[in-house]
């Protein structure tokens, strides 16, 4: 069973931590939050502490933690979904989204699908019915589309001209700012309203419920030098990693064969479809993202990728391969004859001989190998090391030792090499992998003990204690910030000059993370959390979050609840002054330190040089900021 994100996200902000907690552990109020005795192991001062403003638990002696479901998942030993159907059964709210007082509860969420629904219906009916689809009809019928398989896709057609669908949009009555969101029309710099469609084919994506999220239009004159295909781009209901094209009609029969087949295109999948071969889906043209993974693992462990020849292909491949192997996944490639893509190769050929080249797929080694001795890495031993090193690297991403071992058997005798140098290889990687990856937990293992004071003793000795607190400080706030306060802090503090490696690391993480604007406005602690791969780094957030590390013992007060944009502002502002004068003081300091020594003339003036520029620089910020 799916249920919805915006259900889940219901049933969350609805429950209370405390209250369900409550029922298992006794709790005692302390500070802000609640204390009890860790269930998840055994003590006798209590550690374990609850946080009803942050909605987390988090234990300072084994560190567990997490928000509600985490916790009725590992008090009970139950799924995510067990867990929130318990949640949501105790807080009376129905998983089956009701159809009652429509108008009223309709969400920002379903007005965007009612919108993207009309404009599918829309586009079909021109497919269909309209004289300039006559044209779209010919090209479908040209590539042996049947409109069976046309209806089934709810594939469409958008008119040409600019504003086409904007009177549709207008006669029904549907707002045009949520159109505008969808990129189901655009805005010119003047505020005219135009199509972002015209004269596409258009393909519906679908949500793996069914539910039409976002549209692709692909030009339909190959003369035309506009890009070939133009998608939606993301909103609340897009979000393209998550998305798998075709999942919602291929679950059941991956399911049923326990395999699913990817390609590339939208029309490889059609065609396929159309030709009975359904447990396919397509990543639209470029490398599995770790979401879509997770999402197709739901409904099999087994992936053939089936990427078209070319090296954009090959190269889709060898990413995609690395991730899969992360969740488990057994992975097999199938090489197509050159020039041909599953589309044209199902369309020549029919159906038998596309099952038999699947049967004919090669494990992912295999694949990288041949590969790389295509392109004669074997033939120098410099290319070669190199190209075993490559090979090393997706069996790093196997979770399970004993495949490991197996496969650096298969390489070691392939290549007549040592299983030792392999070995040796294969732990440096092993090693570094987990260093680097967001995604190296293993859901299955069982909870081990979590030790944050590993990721902080890491580079420990590199820092001075006011210099410690300050940067988390600033990751304090950033937990915080909105967008106002958290440009402030990119503005003045940058990775390089945050010591300590595990809050440079989280610090990139949270700039990233509003780069590419996945925080919508707002950045929350539990947001962060669920988005963290890492278990260390996840409880070393939880931490963070909670009182032990407070900087200031006005902490509480500093930040009751969230705190008003204006209030927030002004202990970023704070804050970021002060690691800035630290870290321009530590400087000085250090040439300070460099004059007393140095019996270079040149060098002395030098030094001097620098450390006014730095007085300079140091006022500037100060006045900066406090203009800002
Ligand atoms: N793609 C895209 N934008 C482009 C080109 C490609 O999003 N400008 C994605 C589409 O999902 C497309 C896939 O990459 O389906 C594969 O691209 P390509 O092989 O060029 O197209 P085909 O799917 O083979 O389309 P067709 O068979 O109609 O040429
Ligand atoms: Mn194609």
């Amino acid at each position: 069973m799916r249920i919805p994100e915006s259900k889940i996200e219901e049933i969350r902000n609805t429950s209370s931590v405390v209250d369900v907690i409550s029922e298992h552990v006794q709790l005692k109020k302390r500070g802000k939050n609640f204390v009890g005795l860790c269930p998840f192991h055994s003590e006798k001062t209590p550690s374990f502490t609850v946080s009803e403003e942050k909605q987390i638990f988090h234990c300072f002696g084994c560190h567990a933690g997490g928000n509600v479901f985490k916790f009725l998942m590992e008090y009970h030993k139950i799924s995510f979904v067990e867990a929130v159907q318990e949640l949501a059964e105790q807080l009376g709210i129905a998983i089956e989204v009701e159809q009652t007082d429509y108008a009223e509860q309709q969400s920002e969420q379903e007005i965007l699908y009612d919108i993207n629904i009309e404009a599918a219906k829309y586009f079909l009916n021109n497919l269909l019915n309209d004289d300039e689809g006559e044209h779209a009809r010919k090209y479908l019928q040209d590539r042996n589309i049947k409109t069976q398989t046309l209806r089934s896709f709810g594939l469409g057609y958008a008119l040409k001209g600019w504003e086409n669908y904007i009177n549709y949009v207008k006669s029904k009555n549907l707002n045009l700012d949520k159109c505008l969101k969808l990129g189901l029309i655009g805005k010119t710099s003047e505020g005219k309203y135009y199509d972002k469609f015209p004269g596409r084919l258009i393909f519906p994506i679908f949500s793996p419920n069914g539910r039409v999220v976002a549209f692709a239009g692909r030009i339909l004159d190959p003369r035309d030098t506009a890009a070939k295909y133009i998608n939606s781009p993301e909103s609340i209901i897009y979000i393209k990693g998550r998305i798998l094209y075709g999942l919602s009609f291929a679950k059941d029969e991956i399911r049923r064969l326990d395999k699913a087949i990817i390609v590339e295109g939208y029309m490889d999948l059609i065609s396929l479809y159309q030709s009975g071969i359904k447990n396919v889906v397509a990543a639209s043209g470029t490398a599995l993202t770790d979401d879509q993974v997770q999402l197709l693992s739901r409904y099999t462990k087994n992936v053939v990728l089936l990427f078209d020849a070319d090296s954009a292909g090959i190269k889709a491949s060898m990413r995609s391969i690395e991730i899969l192997l992360k969740r488990d996944i057994d992975v097999k490639v199938v090489s197509l004859p050159k020039d041909e893509d599953p589309d044209s190769f199902v369309n020549k050929y029919g159906k038998e001989e596309f099952e038999e080249l699947v049967k004919k797929a090669q494990n992912f080694l295999e694949f990288e190998t041949n590969h790389y001795q295509s392109l004669g890495k074997f033939d120098d031993p410099i290319t070669a090391a190199e190209a075993i090193r490559e090979l090393v690297k997706p069996i790093a991403m196997v979770q399970d030792e004993l495949k490991r071992n197996f496969l650096i058997k298969n390489v070691a005798k392939k290549f007549n090499l040592r299983e030792k140098l392999l070995e040796t290889e294969l732990d440096k990687q092993i090693k570094q992998e987990r260093r680097f990856t967001k995604s190296g937990k293993r859901i299955s293992e069982k909870r081990k003990l979590v030790d944050t004071n590993e990721l902080i003793t890491d580079n420990m000795v590199e820092i001075s204690p006011v210099q410690y607190n300050l940067e988390k400080e600033i990751l304090k706030l950033l937990f915080e910030a909105d967008k106002n306060t958290a440009e402030l802090i990119f503005t003045y503090v940058h990775a390089e000059d945050i010591v300590l490696n595990v809050n440079r690391e989280l610090f990139q993480l949270i700039k990233e993370e509003y780069e590419n604007d996945n925080t919508r406005g707002a950045f929350t602690t539990s947001g962060l959390i669920s988005g963290l791969k890492d278990e260390k780094q996840e409880a070393y957030v939880r931490e963070l979050t909670f009182d032990n590390y407070a900087v200031s013992g006005d902490w509480e007060d500093r930040f009751p609840s969230v705190t008003s944009e204006i209030t927030m502002m002004k202990f970023a502002k704070d804050s970021v002054l002060k690691f800035v004068v630290e870290r321009i003081d530590k400087n000085i300091q250090s040439n300070r330190r460099e004059i007393e020594l140095t019996e270079n003339e040149e060098k002395l003036i030098e030094l001097m040089k620098a450390n006014n520029e730095l007085e300079i620089e140091k006022k500037n910020i100060k006045l900066e900021l406090s203009a800002r």
